[in-house]
């Protein structure tokens, strides 16, 4: 091995390499994820996050009572937080060569997270904390399965799953403050 190259491809190499198939764009001959089941996974992220927004901004507006107006706004916040992952998750799956699915049709049997309206201002944070527990645990395991094959779309994912996170905490937070089941079940 030359001990001045210790594991680079040689530049002449690369050059040729990134000439061929150059109609795959950002998907170079390096690519080592499987570009087909990322793609079919980051279309069930988008279609999750989908459903995440319409819920939340469903929630945004029916948010009523005395406790409702931080709570309705930090559900909004969610829901603009969630439309810019759906953004992200679209414009990789376009990156990668396919096509952002979109389509009404079958959105709640793509998303991983379900549509409940809930009837209370606590079943309305409940049902988001549960929707965001689920995101947790699917953005998780794609980030595991994609390992070091797709750097970008797992960048982007941790990124997410970061964001995910918080919203649990702050759905987490307002039980803490309203729910006395959830303060009896914490102490
Ligand atoms: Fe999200
Ligand atoms: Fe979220």
């Amino acid at each position: 091995m030359d001990a001045t190259k210790p594991f680079l491809t040689d530049i002449a190499e690369l050059r040729r390499r990134a000439r061929q198939h150059i109609e795959a764009g950002a998907v170079t001959g390096g690519y080592r994820g499987d570009r087909e089941t990322v793609i079919k996974l980051l279309n069930e992220a988008l279609a999750t996050e989908i459903v995440c927004v319409l819920r939340y901004r469903r929630h945004y507006f029916m948010a009523q009572g005395i406790h409702a107006e931080p709570i309705a706004a930090e559900f909004l916040t969610h829901a603009t937080e969630e439309q810019v992952h759906a953004d992200q998750l679209a414009g990789r799956i376009v990156q990668l060569g396919g096509e952002p699915n979109f389509n009404p049709e079958g959105l709640l049997m793509r998303s991983h997270s379900e549509y409940v309206e809930g009837e209370t201002l606590i079943d309305m944070i409940k049902e988001d904390l549960v929707a965001e527990r689920v995101a947790i645990d699917s953005y998780t395991e794609m980030i595991r399965y994609i390992g070091d094959n797709d750097f970008t779309t797992r960048r982007m994912l941790e990124g997410i799953l970061a964001v995910e996170e918080e919203h649990a905490d702050d759905m987490a937070s307002f039980l803490a403050d309203l729910d006395e089941d959830w303060k009896a079940k914490r102490s």
